[in-house]
């Protein structure tokens, strides 16, 4: 059975849209963890529109289960990486004019930089994670960067419309999740997950652990947090 972590980002946007304290994002990982999480993600983006660095540290503080840390290829959120110490580092791509993060990271393109802060984040003991598109090479790739995960992002499967669109979405992430695993690393999958689509994907070979958050936080602002995640790892459970 696939593991979830749960995004709790767009709880802070919800904060943020006010500039107040309330709804407190560590509150609601408390309330996730209640419901079932097995690890709680946020995003210190470096525009900070909504995880802010103290929501950073008093997660590290207070979560029982693993914090996740989203993170840009940045020095500065680097730095607060290796001061918190979450459990695990998920290196994404960021441009600050996107809604949400839009594609994987290019680790063709990027490799020596991509290289250099894998290599300091696990010398500080951070696990690392890289986001990246449900394609071969870029595997091979994180392969060899050695880095201990990676996610394939699901975000082209819950965009497509057609059946046939889906299904040639799916097997994309079926095989790179085949190969991902049969080179030895974790495979963990989100974006874009929703109660409706998320089954399928639990029921990839091998998946590890996956990642939702606009989904989850959408339901809680109507049945409360604690029951949201509970639903969303029934919907899970094989
Ligand atoms: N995984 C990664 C790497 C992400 O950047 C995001 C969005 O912050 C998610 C998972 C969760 O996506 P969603 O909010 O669409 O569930």
């Amino acid at each position: 059975m696939p593991l979830l972590g749960v995004n709790i980002d767009h709880v802070a946007t919800i904060r943020q849209a006010r500039m107040t304290n309330e709804p407190d994002p560590v509150h609601a990982a408390v309330l996730a963890e209640m419901g079932g999480a097995d690890s709680i993600t946020v995003h210190l983006r470096e525009d900070r529109r909504h995880i802010q660095d103290r929501d950073v540290r008093l997660l590290r503080e207070i979560c029982r289960v693993g914090l996740n840390l989203e993170m840009a290829v940045s020095d500065e959120i680097m730095k607060i990486a290796i001061q918190v110490l979450p459990a695990q580092a998920t290196l994404v791509p960021e441009r600050r004019e996107e809604v949400t993060t839009e594609g994987g990271l290019d680790v063709k393109t990027h490799r020596i930089r991509i290289q250099q802060c894998v290599d300091q984040l696990q010398g500080a003991g951070i696990s690392v994670s890289l986001f990246i598109d449900p394609s071969l090479s870029h595997i091979e790739i994180a392969k060899e960067l050695g880095v201990t995960a990676v996610e394939l992002h699901t975000g082209a499967f819950a965009d497509a419309r057609t059946p046939e669109a889906i299904e040639i979405e799916f097997d994309k992430l079926r095989e790179a999740g085949q190969f991902a695993t049969s080179q030895g690393l974790k495979l963990n999958l989100g974006h874009g997950l929703t109660y409706r689509n998320v089954r399928r994907i639990a029921e990839i070979h091998g998946v590890h652990e996956l990642n939702i958050g606009h989904s989850i936080v959408s339901h809680a602002v109507l049945v409360g947090f604690e029951r949201a995640v509970r639903e969303m790892k029934q919907r899970i459970t094989l």
